[in-house]
């Protein structure tokens, strides 16, 4: 056997044991807000339920690695005393990944990564409204486990309401787990889907994603395009270079696939989504991109 002694190997390798051997775990999307009202949008997968009577969850913002700084959900929970723990089903999850991205306090990752916001009732931050169950909470503690990156904060919470989407209930009212579709998290780009199995998601991009707030609107509001199309286009950093975007448009492939369709917008916008669709499923982002791009100048 492999024996390892954690203080014998630096933090950032014992990290990736720890979450490679220690998984799946659910991921808690949470919610937070600041004394100003300013909203934030995070998931956490150091989380677990640990008691039902009170309801009892606990999930944990670590101290960033490369600083010890402390996160903005922290720093949330600190100022104000409560969060919305959403579940993230598998429709949610590339928006979800994009939601992780670090982008600076006082930016809504609800925009950036285009969920929507809705109002809770017993607290004050948000809820996701794609999520298929919301829990209202009050922190009722925070305990602070070091001073360095990677410590540990037990932001321990007790629910106060739970919202459940009755579409992923069964005839007899218990929630359905493939109703639900929840996803959770492995070592690495690993992710599971409970119904289905493992998957990968690559992790955001250091600098900062684009966001599926700065996708044309025709994208963003797309009936073809599904959530996690538009988590993976907004987590580009930026669009393909001119000369790479001139060279696509020139291929003759391309070429025939607009003039098919040239006089009849409504199907060849249909077209386009359906084959960038296919191309994001594919992982191919960049021609996604760039087939978006030429239609625009459509
Ligand atoms: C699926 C997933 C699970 C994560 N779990 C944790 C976690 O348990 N603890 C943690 O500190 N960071 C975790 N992260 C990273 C945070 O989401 C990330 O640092 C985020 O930017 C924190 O945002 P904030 O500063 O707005 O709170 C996770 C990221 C992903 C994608």
């Amino acid at each position: 056997m492999l024996q390892i002694i954690p203080s014998n190997i630096k933090p950032s390798d014992f990290h990736s044991y720890m979450v490679g051997a220690i998984a799946p775990r659910p991921i808690a999307f949470v919610s937070s807000s600041d004394q100003m009202g300013g909203i934030n949008l995070s998931p956490f997968s150091f989380y677990n339920a640990f008691g039902s009577n009170p309801p009892l969850i606990i999930f944990s913002p670590a101290l960033r690695g490369k600083d010890g700084g402390v996160k903005n959900t922290l720093e949330n929970a600190r100022e104000v005393d409560e969060v919305v723990i959403n579940v993230v089903n598998y429709a949610m999850v590339q928006q979800m990944s994009l939601a992780s991205t670090e982008y600076p306090k006082g930016v809504d990752e609800f925009v950036k990564s285009g969920f929507t916001a809705i109002p809770s009732e017993l607290v004050k931050p948000p809820r996701v409204k794609e999520s298929p169950v919301q829990m209202e909470c009050k922190v009722k503690q925070i305990i602070q486990t070091g001073v360095k990156g990677g410590a540990a904060n037990l932001v321990i919470c007790e629910i106060v309401l739970m919202h459940i989407n009755e579409d992923i209930l069964n005839d007899k009212g218990i929630i359905d787990p493939y109703k639900i579709d929840q996803v959770a998290r492995l070592g690495g780009n690993w992710y599971t889907r409970a119904s289905k199995g493992l998957f990968e998601v690559p992790k955001p991009l250091k600098t900062l994603g684009i966001g599926v707030d700065a996708l044309p609107e025709s994208v963003r509001t797309s009936k073809i395009l599904t959530g996690n199309d538009l988590g993976m286009l907004g987590n580009i950093e930026k669009l393909p270079e001119e000369e790479q975007q001139l060279l696509y448009e020139n291929r003759t492939d391309v070429k025939i696939f607009f003039s098919v369709l040239a006089g009849d917008p409504e199907n060849l916008t249909n077209e386009v989504h359906l084959e960038a669709h296919k191309l994001l499923s594919d992982n191919n982002i960049t021609e996604a991109w760039m087939l978006l791009i030429a239609h625009q100048k459509k």
